[in-house]
């Protein structure tokens, strides 16, 4: 299937216009995924189990490869992820009410790197629409790998009241989010990043958790787990300050990273927005990974994210010391089975990695 993906599906598809081509894309996987029966079929080629489940933030996880957020925008064919072999879905990332995004073009490729720049600027339906869309294609309870809910700003919300929508799409995903991301790092919202900094972060993150709490006792359930989703453009003197107001606040993971707005030395284009895939990235994410480890002591449980379009470049990440990874861009590279080859490598040679 790699095969046939690389040298025959793939340049069909790239000769489209990139978001025409992510388009139809999403369209197949939404008819696979309202197609249950054929998605079992598939997944019981595809599907891969650790011996034992991964455990982490209270969550199991059949295997160690997430779909990273951006992809699933509104939660529409997390079956169909599933039965394509990945580990867990993180859908959105999503707004309170639905948001067109920047005007297009807005997604470019750079084949030579293996890479994407992208600025969507959270194009998505809302977080009602993926309510619905998840209670009815993939409900909580009928699920076979965990569902993350990323969540971020509106566009329209000025930064002082960004907390506002944070705490509504959580209230309104609450009941179908097996765990969610706190997303403050997507370059492509206005002043989206200036949250990571330490003014801004603390307030919005114990709100967030506050919530959080007052939801799980009044409903007498357990709280949500929480992660919070950082940048690679940030410097290690403000990853401690994350860090430290994660463990002061109890979260329970970080992943690391979204997408980076530097570029390589030579890079041909000069696009604006978030660069995904490819060496640059890949190391980057990977440097910012083994500082956190080191300076948690592996004390926070770390999703690594980033460059990996390999087996190798998976097992950096694990060495670096995240517990479980994601794939966005190598997965539009490589093809649909990537995730599972992925898992597969992770399994065999998991007790050496960890
Ligand atoms: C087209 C595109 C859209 C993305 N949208 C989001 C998003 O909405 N929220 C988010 O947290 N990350 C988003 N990302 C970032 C990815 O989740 C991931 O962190 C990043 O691309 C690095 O991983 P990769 O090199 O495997 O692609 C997006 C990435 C791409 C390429």
């Amino acid at each position: 299937m790699g095969f046939i993906y690389e040298n025959i599906l793939r340049p069909i598809l790239f000769k489209m216009e990139p978001e025409q081509a992510h388009d139809r894309g999403r369209a197949a996987l939404m008819a696979m995924g309202a197609l249950p029966l054929i998605c079992k079929l598939i997944r019981r080629y595809n599907q891969v189990c650790e011996d034992n489940p991964v455990r982490l933030f209270g969550l199991e996880f059949p295997n160690r490869v997430g779909l990273a957020a951006g992809m699933d925008k509104d939660g529409e064919y997390p079956r169909a992820i599933e039965a394509l072999g990945f580990g867990h879905a993180e859908v959105g990332t999503v707004t309170p009410e639905g948001q067109l995004g920047n005007p297009r073009p807005r997604l470019f490729r750079l084949p030579e790197d293996k890479a994407l720049i992208n600025r969507m600027g959270f194009n998505n339906k809302g977080s009602e629409a993926m309510l619905n869309a998840l209670s009815k294609n993939y409900p909580k309870g009928k699920r076979k790998m965990p569902v993350g809910v990323n969540i971020g700003k509106a566009k329209i919300t000025p930064l002082e009241e960004a907390v506002n929508d944070y705490v509504a799409s959580f209230r309104t995903l609450a009941d179908q989010a097996d765990y969610f991301t706190i997303n403050i790092s997507s370059p492509n919202t206005q002043g989206l990043r200036d949250l990571q900094g330490a003014g801004y972060l603390h307030d919005l993150l114990q709100t967030i958790r506050e919530e959080n709490l007052s939801q799980a006792k009044k409903l007498g359930r357990d709280p949500h787990p929480l992660l919070l989703k950082i940048a690679p453009d940030l410097t290690f003197k403000e990853v401690d300050e994350i860090v430290s107001v994660l463990l002061e606040l109890n979260y329970d993971g970080i992943i690391a990273t979204n997408t980076t707005i530097q570029r390589p030395r030579g890079m041909s284009s000069t696009e604006k927005g978030g660069l995904s895939g490819g060496e640059y990235i890949r190391k980057r994410s990977n440097d910012v990974i083994n500082y956190i480890y080191k300076a948690t002591e592996g004390k926070l449980p770390i999703i690594g994210v980033g460059g990996i379009d390999s087996v190798e470049a998976a097992g950096e990440k694990i060495d670096a010391g995240a517990s479980m990874i994601q794939v966005y861009t190598g997965w539009v590279y490589r093809g649909p089975l990537f995730a599972r080859e992925l898992a597969h490598a992770l399994k065999s040679k998991g007790e050496n990695w960890i």
